[in-house]
């Protein structure tokens, strides 16, 4: 099997990550709070029970206890096409409710409750994304949830920071709209689209305006908030 690109950034990731954030004066763990927090503001307006949880491309598996605990859940699985992301993820998040497969050991079951990705789809090849979004949704109990995060191509600050990331360079970005439209034909039904992260840190005075802005979709990032509908 040929190695997965991410194979090679695996160790690095981190600082990688952490160098072209540097702009935004904020950290890797501020974005990935914020979205799991919002994600669950979300979902709780929703009233579902969410007990077992997927994390599509978790990489070095950062977000997984951060969705195990915001959650409260009973197991987290994180999954990632790149073999060397999973080794990582399995040394350094070792707890009982969490598990780390590579997709090549995955086999979707219907069991999940809420699915989450985050910065994943922009780099699968465009005719790959539907087959993954199929996969996603099989994995998923009927009327399960799928909170897609991507990096949104319509703000200029997240084109800067991709145009310097040392792992973005074969990245295809998504826009919200083709994003919908992705996820609508492999069978999601779309709840609500928001997006977040308009201001960087020296501009943290403006960001009351965000709950505002958050319809529009010109936010750093957005999510899709869509449930299995198949
Ligand atoms: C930018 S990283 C994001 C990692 C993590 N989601 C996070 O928020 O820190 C993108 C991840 O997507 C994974 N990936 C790429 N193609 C994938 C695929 N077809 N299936 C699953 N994961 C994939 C990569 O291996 C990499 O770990």
């Amino acid at each position: 099997m040929s190695p997965a690109e991410f194979d090679r950034f695996a160790r690095s990731y981190d600082e990688d990550l952490a160098k072209s954030l540097a702009v935004t004066g904020e950290s890797r763990e501020f974005y990935a709070q914020k979205r799991i927090d919002w994600t669950a503001q979300c979902v709780g307006h929703l009233g579902r029970p969410v007990r077992r949880i997927l994390d599509y491309g978790c990489g070095d598996g950062a977000n997984v206890p951060m969705l195990a605990s915001r959650f409260d859940a009973e197991h987290v699985l994180g999954v990632d096409v790149s073999a060397e992301s999973i080794a990582v993820a399995r040394q350094t998040k070792a707890e009982p409710k969490m598990q780390f497969l590579c997709t090549s050991e995955w086999t979707p079951d219907g069991t999940v409750d809420l699915a989450f990705t985050n910065g994943v789809f922009h780099h699968i090849p465009p005719k790959e994304r539907v087959a993954c979004l199929e996969a996603i949704r099989r994995s998923l109990e009927p009327g399960g949830l799928f909170a897609f995060w991507e990096n949104n191509p319509w703000n200029p600050g997240t084109q800067f920071v991709m145009s310097r990331c040392a792992f973005d360079e074969h990245a295809i970005k998504i826009s919200p709209r083709h994003a919908k439209k992705l996820l609508s034909s492999a069978g999601f039904k779309i709840l609500r689209t928001d997006s977040l992260f308009y201001f960087p840190r020296r501009l943290s005075f403006l960001r009351p305006a965000e709950a505002l802005l958050r319809p529009l979709p010109l936010g750093g990032q957005y999510l899709v908030l869509c449930e299995n509908a198949g």
